[in-house]
């Protein structure tokens, strides 16, 4: 059943290293797997001897900027000229929203699909901005035949561990990071507290294991995340969730799994109030086991919200603000801030998150006419600017 490998696109992204100014161990290619953005690296380039002090004690105090990014839909980049040149000039760093999905790369069990996927990742090489994966295993967004082909341990080992090799390998070296395993805690943690996969049924908690281990060999220099959401805040349901999850990132540390950090998705909803005391003790709780943390899906929920756009952007950029304030206050500074989506214009939530009053969602930093909106000017605060880009 194991398909042919996929012969990668010449058009794949070749290396580029900023200039030899910059020592090698700070070269383009470490600082973008990293995360962090051209602008970012600019601004670090120290002298060679400086290079090797610049790490723990400088980053803890380092008021650096973060680099910026957004999930970006091959759709929209295809029939949109300017969603394209939005992502190129504020983004550090991109991430497909649906196009290395399993239902997106996967027609049929012995075939492979990249045509969505490599048409982002040479856009992202001629506009120099770095690319993450997003996701390779997920309860959701599945091929209607995964059903036929798991169906025991050993096919759901076999489905799984091909696919993460297949997918990550040929983006090897290109993709910096990976959300490895994609929202693995129930919904309503505390009888159980894994959520429910197909995944889960045939491989138990083993699964993430396993997914990790296979993505470390398959691009030992990408950075493995696990990602989820719900985290950040107050009330039981959210705080059993933190709990969940710190309780299964400690487990696979225990085992020696390779990961190296977790995303925080931040999708806010201003139904429920942050809670700054938790979430920056889940941030401190995840840097002292020594991971990363990553604002990986960040927008904010407005259904419930006033209809008058400039209330709704005045809440929206506030949610946002107390987010990134507390999820930047740690002793070590986010890898990256990406929101889900970069402008208004494409947002999932017109699908998933209607408005009773059939007001369009207003979720992102940039307009539905890609005007930078309060809520950009408090990203920018945060995380990295690509100055000759800032909105005048
Ligand atoms: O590209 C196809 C198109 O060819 C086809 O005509 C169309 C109709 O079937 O479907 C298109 O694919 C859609 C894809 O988005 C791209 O637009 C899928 O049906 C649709 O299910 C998919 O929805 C995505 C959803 O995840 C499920 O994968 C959303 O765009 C995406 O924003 C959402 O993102 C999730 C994160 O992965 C995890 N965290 C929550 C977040 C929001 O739900």
């Amino acid at each position: 059943m194991l398909g042919k490998p996929v012969p990668a696109p010449s058009a794949l992204p070749e290396q580029t290293c900023i200039t030899s100014q910059v020592p090698e161990s700070l070269t383009r290619r470490k600082l973008l797997k990293t995360g962090v953005s051209a602008f970012a690296a600019a601004s670090l380039a120290p002298s060679a001897e400086s290079a090797a002090t610049m790490d723990a004690a400088d980053r803890a105090k380092q008021t650096r900027s973060i680099p910026y990014g957004a999930a970006i839909s091959s759709v929209n980049l295809a029939r949109d000229k300017q969603y394209g040149e939005a992502i190129a000039r504020y983004c550090d760093l991109v991430v497909p929203d649906a196009a290395l999905k399993w239902d997106a790369t996967r027609p049929s069990p012995d075939r492979f699909d990249f045509t969505d996927a490599d048409m982002i990742l040479k856009f992202a090489s001629e506009n120099k901005i770095g690319v993450r994966g997003h996701t390779l295993v997920w309860y959701a967004a599945l091929p209607k035949w995964i059903d036929q082909a798991v169906t025991s341990r050993e096919s759901a080992e076999r489905e799984l561990t091909h696919h993460i090799a297949e997918v990550v390998g040929r983006y090897r070296g290109t993709i910096g990071s990976w959300d490895v395993v994609n929202e693995p805690i129930a919904e309503e943690p505390g009888t159980q507290d894994l959520r429910e996969s197909i995944w889960s049924r045939y491989l138990g908690t083993d699964y993430i294991d396993l997914a990790f281990r296979t993505a470390r060999m398959a691009d030992p220099t990408a950075q493995l995340y696990l990602n989820e959401y719900d985290i950040e805040f107050a009330g039981d349901r959210f705080a059993a969730k933190r709990k969940a999850l710190v309780g299964l990132i400690r487990a696979l540390k225990d085992k020696g799994t390779p990961i190296d950090g977790v995303g925080i998705q931040g999708h806010l909803d201003p139904r429920f109030s942050i809670d700054t005391e938790a979430l920056a003790a889940l941030v401190g709780e995840i840097d002292a086991m020594g991971l990363r943390v990553m604002v990986t899906e960040l927008d904010v929920k407005d259904q419930f919200l006033p209809a008058d756009p400039a209330t709704r952007d005045a809440i929206t950029a506030k949610a946002v603000e107390t987010f990134l304030q507390t999820v930047c206050a740690g002793v070590h500074r986010p890898t990256a801030v990406l929101t889900w989506g970069i402008t208004d214009r494409y947002t999932w939530m017109r699908y998933y998150v209607k408005r009773a009053d059939g007001l369009p969602n207003r979720p992102l930093p940039l307009d539905a006419g890609f005007r930078p909106k309060k809520m950009f000017a408090v990203i920018q605060r945060f995380a990295g600017q690509k100055a000759s880009q800032l909105p005048q």
